[in-house]
Parts: structure tokens; C-alpha cells; sequence
């Protein structure tokens, strides 16, 4: 018993002045191993911006937030909190008490929250509110209804469904990030009227309830990216909007009035879908009022454009990874002459670069061989991908920066 004891004792008072130091350390924050640490720090009062945990943490325990970090007595304007939390209790006694807390920046990310409930965040007007990389599978109906984060950020959990009233429906939330995730139903009037930004990407999402988007009057920006649409759903009312993606789903057509009232509309993103019909850009039948739209029709199905009598003015087209027939790319390419983009310039100029199929007649005596080809063609493009990095950088979470396209191109050195 004696001897061993005495080697911890031996060890903490050697210690002992390391161990107070050592456990929380002052940075570009302040930043302690855990939330005991935390309490132990001599200088709790004063910390503004503050991380608890690592990436690499292993101790995950349940927490009550705020009675564990006494948020009402402290300055913290940031908490970001990492691998540290399995669960999160009640925090009820302390619901109301922070209307004018200072803390606008609360990040849990890479803990292992599996259910967010009611009273499991106080309600704190924060600027962002994320959540990100945890391993939430439901929300509870009312959970986050009244925390009114400008933005919140749901990402990389496993969320299959969003039920009413589980998402803030206060006024105040102008972005929701709901990307990578497992979702595949949203229960209509889900989100708040006053959003602007909305990502829906790589879910499970074949189809959108009406109603969903409902009452999004304000919305300037939608994600619908890496789903499973065939087709585009009613987006109709949302007149605002200026940023769409819905690029990599399984989109074929596209409904004559979807985009017929988006006045503002400067960029829809349709790539890598199944387009293949000549009469697409008739389909795209969009306001003529705004300085420059861009669509990307790029890595789709179509062997030619239908252009007769349509409006080309103030349009750019992004239409690389497109399997055009050879004999009709010479006329296709001076009649959209000013309304390519850098990115298709680059990849014609590039001898090695495929940009279209010899459709030998007598050849495709069956359909079916055409789209074995496309397929073929698609894989030799994408082959080609390291001679010409292109693509869209949009400014996402930013819809009021204007959008722009980078191109760079990679000289061939050989
Ligand atoms: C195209 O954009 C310019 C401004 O960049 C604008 O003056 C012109 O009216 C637009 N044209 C059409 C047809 O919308
Ligand atoms: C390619 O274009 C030529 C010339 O217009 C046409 O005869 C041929 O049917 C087209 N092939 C395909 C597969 O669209």
C-alpha cells in the first residue's frame, strides 16, 4: 500500500505547477484538454474566445453546458468545444438567462451528439451555430425552434428526416447548412421564412414535399447538389434566387416555368445530370433582365442545341464534358461565339482535350450503343481532368459577393 502511494504523491509534487499550466494554454485562444481543466484555469473570467478538446480527444462525457461553463459569468464571445461530449443534458433552469450573452460564435464539432432535444441549448442569439461532424440522427420537434443563430450548420451528421418545428423559426436565420447528411424527407414549413442561404447537398433527396421551400420569398441561394432528383422540384416562387445548384442529381428535362420569374438569377448549375435534349436551353426560358447569367450545362448528355430564336444576350454557357456530334460542333460553336466561358476556350484550344463524338451514321444502329459511347467519352474527359482544372467557385455562404469562375490552365510540359 505505502510504496504505492508514495509514487503518485513523489509525482504530483513535482508536478504539481506543470499540471495547473500545462492543461489549459493561452494561444490565438485559449485552449484547455477539457472542460475540468477549463474549471481549473485561473483565469476562466476573463477568456473571450475558447476550444475545449482535440480532434484526437477520447474521453467523451455528458455534459450540461451551460452549468458545467457558467455562461451567464463569463466574457466568451467564441466556444468551439471538439471530441469531448457523448451527450448533452437539460439545461431548462438556464433557458432564458441568456438573451444579451456575448457568445455569437458555438461550434461542437466531431463529438458524438446522437439526438438533439429541447433545452439541450440555451437560447443565445448567436451568429453561427454549428454542430458540424457529430453523429445526429434525429432533431426533436421544438429542439432548436427558438434559438434564432444567424447561421446554423447541421453538416456531416446522419440525419435522415427534418420534422416540423425542429429547425429555428424565429426571424433571424439567414443560413441553414444541412450538407452530408442521409436525408431524404423535409416536412413542409420546415424552414424560416427569413432565409437566404439554404444547402441541401449530398443527401438522399429524390423529391421535395410542397411546401418546403414555401415561404422562402427571400432565398438567394439553394443547393440541391449530389442527391437523387430526376427533376427539378417547384421552385417557382422563389424570385429572388440567384444562385442554383443542382448539378451531379438525375435530371433529364427541366419544366418550362421553373425559372421564369427569377429576375436576379445570375447562376444555374445543371451539371452532371442526364440532359441530352437538343431543346434544353428553350426549356431554361429565364427573364431577360439581369446583367449576366450563367448556366453550366457541363458533363450532361447532349449531342447538339436547338438556338433558333432564343435570346443569347447577357448569357454565358459552361458546356465542356458534353458529348457533341463532330458534324454539328463547328456551327454550334460560332453561333455561341462571346457566350462560352474561359474554362470551354481552354479545352478546345487543347488538341488532346475530347469535346466531341463522330456518330458515324450506319454505325448506331441502336440507342443503347450511342450512350455506351457517351459513357466512354465521359470517362476520357474526366481522364484528361489534370490538363485543364476547371470548374464554378461559387462564393457559397456569401450570395452577395458576386459570383465568379476560375480556370486555370495546366501547360502541357511533356
Ligand atoms: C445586358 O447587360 C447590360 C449591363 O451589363 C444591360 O445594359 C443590358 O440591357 C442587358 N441586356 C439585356 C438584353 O438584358
Ligand atoms: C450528327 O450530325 C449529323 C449532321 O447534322 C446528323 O446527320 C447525325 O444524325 C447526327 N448524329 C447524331 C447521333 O445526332
Amino acid at each position: 500500500m505505502l510504496s504505492k502511494n508514495s509514487v503518485p504523491v513523489f509525482f504530483v509534487l513535482v508536478a504539481f505547477p506543470l499540471v495547473i499550466n500545462a492543461a489549459c494554454r493561452q494561444s490565438f485562444m485559449t485552449i484547455c484538454d477539457t472542460f475540468d481543466d477549463f474549471k481549473n484555469y485561473k483565469n476562466t473570467q476573463n477568456v473571450k474566445e475558447l476550444i475545449i478538446g482535440s480532434e484526437t480527444g477520447s474521453a467523451k462525457s455528458s455534459v450540461n453546458l451551460m452549468e458545467t461553463l457558467k455562461l451567464e459569468k463569463f466574457q466568451l464571445s467564441t466556444l468551439i468545444i471538439i471530441g469531448s461530449i457523448n451527450q448533452l443534458e437539460m439545461t431548462y433552469h438556464y433557458e432564458c438567462l441568456y438573451a444579451s450573452s456575448p457568445l455569437k460564435y458555438l461550434s461542437l464539432y466531431g463529438n458524438e451528439l446522437k439526438r438533439i432535444e429541447r433545452y439541450h441549448f440555451p437560447l443565445i442569439p448567436l451568429k453561427t451555430f454549428s454542430l458540424v461532424n457529430n453523429k445526429i440522427e434525429s432533431i426533436q420537434a421544438e429542439a432548436l425552434k427558438h434559438n434564432d443563430a444567424e447561421t446554423l450548420d447541421l453538416s456531416d451528421n446522419f440525419l435522415q428526416t427534418i420534422e416540423y418545428s425542429s429547425l429555428p423559426l424565429t426571424r433571424t436565420t439567414k443560413v441553414i447548412a444541412i450538407r452530408n447528411n442521409k436525408l431524404t424527407h423535409i416536412e413542409p414549413n420546415s424552414f424560416p421564412s427569413s432565409l437566404l442561404s439554404l444547402h441541401l447537398d449530398n443527401n438522399n433527396l429524390w423529391h421535395l414535399q410542397d411546401g418546403v421551400l414555401g415561404d422562402l420569398d427571400k432565398l438567394q441561394e439553394l443547393t440541391l447538389s449530389h442527391n437523387k432528383f430526376k427533376e427539378i422540384p417547384d421552385v417557382r416562387h422563389l424570385k429572388q434566387l440567384v444562385i442554383f445548384d443542382m448539378s451531379h442529381n438525375e435530371i433529364k428535362f427541366v419544366e418550362k416555368w421553373a425559372f421564369k420569374q427569377m429576375e436576379n438569377l445570375q447562376l444555374v448549375d445543371l451539371s452532371n445530370n442526364v440532359i441530352a435534349s437538343h431543346f434544353i436551353l428553350k426549356w431554361l426560358d429565364v427573364p431577360n433582365k439581369q446583367p449576366t447569367l450563367t448556366i453550366s450545362l457541363a458533363f450532361n448528355r447532349l449531342r447538339d442545341l436547338d438556338l433558333a430564336n432564343l435570346p443569347l444576350q447577357n448569357k454565358t454557357f459552361i458546356l465542356y464534358g458534353n458529348p457533341w456530334n463532330c458534324s454539328k460542333w463547328n456551327e454550334l460553336k460560332s453561333a455561341l461565339r462571346g457566350h462560352e466561358t474561359k474554362c470551354d476556350m481552354a479545352f478546345l484550344a487543347n488538341e488532346r482535350y475530347p469535346y466531341c463524338i463522330n456518330y458515324t451514321p450506319g454505325v448506331y444502329r441502336f440507342e443503347g450503343l450511342w450512350e455506351n459511347d457517351i459513357d466512354k467519352f465521359h470517362e476520357a474527359v474526366q481522364k484528361n481532368d489534370n490538363l485543364a482544372e476547371c470548374g464554378l467557385a461559387v462564393a457559397k455562404y456569401q450570395v452577395l459577393n458576386p459570383v465568379h469562375f476560375f480556370c486555370t490552365f495546366i501547360k502541357d510540359t511533356s
